[in-house]
């Protein structure tokens, strides 16, 4: 904010005011930042946020009050997050500069070694929980999707997740061939293709694996794994998730399924389940070390069915898969 002569900034996103002051908001807050910054809470969350904010709580009363802060600290360039509501933008124009700056989400974009710790923990909460489930013997004996989504968020609960990361896909038949489908009351078919994760002091993990059953479901399933493997190998500092993107596109592209791969290759994440950056064609971001993301090519044949392999890389000085979850389940 110095460096771009920022005099504060107003935040209230829940999860870059739970990173910089360990406060999760239930409800409505706001943080200004300053040279003394301050969080104003709704009076429910007042005894939770004096419990666990780094930064001094007061009880929001009114955008009136955000103003006078302004006008008090003579605060004049101000940065906002692009993601803040029109209606609060609105009510707090006056004579200042509002400026969209996303500082805090570039900032959460490398990571901390605790945050690191938390998200193997995530992860390593799934994938036990996900062995546990046993897929294929919940297949031979005909449970449903619903079953096997809430088996699972259970389980994870039981082995210390806090909660699910995102509502698990169970997405079975052709049900699969929608990236984000709805788990449905119906008995599983082939393939299965699931995506899961937890969270873990507020971390998120994301896995998704499909168990194919067909010849053709193998072929697809072949070939998604090839552009995964290769997306992940040529991982390192200094590269664009743009030129990663690029390398499983045109994989899957050769084989004659380009059309079919309708999502970005990947994404980062943390607090949020997609932080910056988005693994597309279009983003520019550089790698550096210490920056998670996600790999998960797909291949999607409309009602017939669809292939994801999905893993958590790290940045080191190449991509390192987070867990060891084997892909032939
Ligand atoms: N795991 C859900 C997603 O990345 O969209
Ligand atoms: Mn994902």
């Amino acid at each position: 904010m110095e460096n771009e002569d920022f005099d504060g900034m107003i935040l209230t996103q829940v999860n870059n005011i739970k990173y910089l002051s360990n406060y999760s908001p239930t409800s409505f807050a706001v943080c200004i930042i300053k040279e003394d910054p301050l969080i104003l809470t709704s009076p429910m969350d007042k005894e939770l946020a004096n419990k666990t904010s780094s930064i001094k709580v007061e009880e929001f009363k009114s955008f009136s009050e955000i103003e006078k802060i302004f006008k008090k600290g003579g605060l004049k360039k101000i940065a906002i997050e692009s993601s803040l509501a029109t209606g609060i933008y609105k009510k707090i124009q006056g004579s200042w500069d509002l400026e969209i700056k996303d500082f805090l989400e570039t900032e959460r974009m490398i990571k901390s070694s605790d945050e690191i710790n938390n998200m193997n923990k995530a992860l390593a909460i799934s994938h036990k929980s996900f062995k546990k489930l046993n897929i294929r013997e919940k297949w031979e004996k005909s449970a449903t999707e619903w079953e096997v989504a809430y088996e699972l968020g259970y389980l994870m609960r039981e082995n210390g997740a806090s909660e699910e990361s995102f509502e698990t896909i169970v997405a079975t038949g052709a049900n699969s061939s929608l990236p984000h489908a709805k788990c449905e009351n119906k008995k599983l078919e082939t393939p299965i293709l699931m995506d899961w994760g937890c969270k873990f002091k507020g971390y998120c993990s994301d896995t998704s694996r499909t168990i194919v059953h067909s010849e053709k479901q193998e072929e697809i399933f072949d070939i998604v794994l090839e552009a995964q493997t290769k997306a992940i190998d040529s991982i390192k500092p200094g590269i664009k998730v743009c030129e990663i993107d690029k390398i499983a596109r045109s994989i899957i592209t050769e084989y004659g399924y380009g059309d079919n791969f309708i999502h970005s290759t990947g994404h980062s994440l943390g607090l949020d389940i997609h932080e910056k950056p988005n693994v597309s064609k279009k983003d520019e971001t550089i790698l550096e070390k210490n920056m998670v993301i996600t790999i998960e090519p797909g291949i999607y044949l409309e009602d017939t069915f669809g292939v994801r392999i999905e893993d958590m890389v790290k940045i080191g000085h190449k991509g390192e898969i987070m867990g060891n979850l084997p892909y032939k389940i």
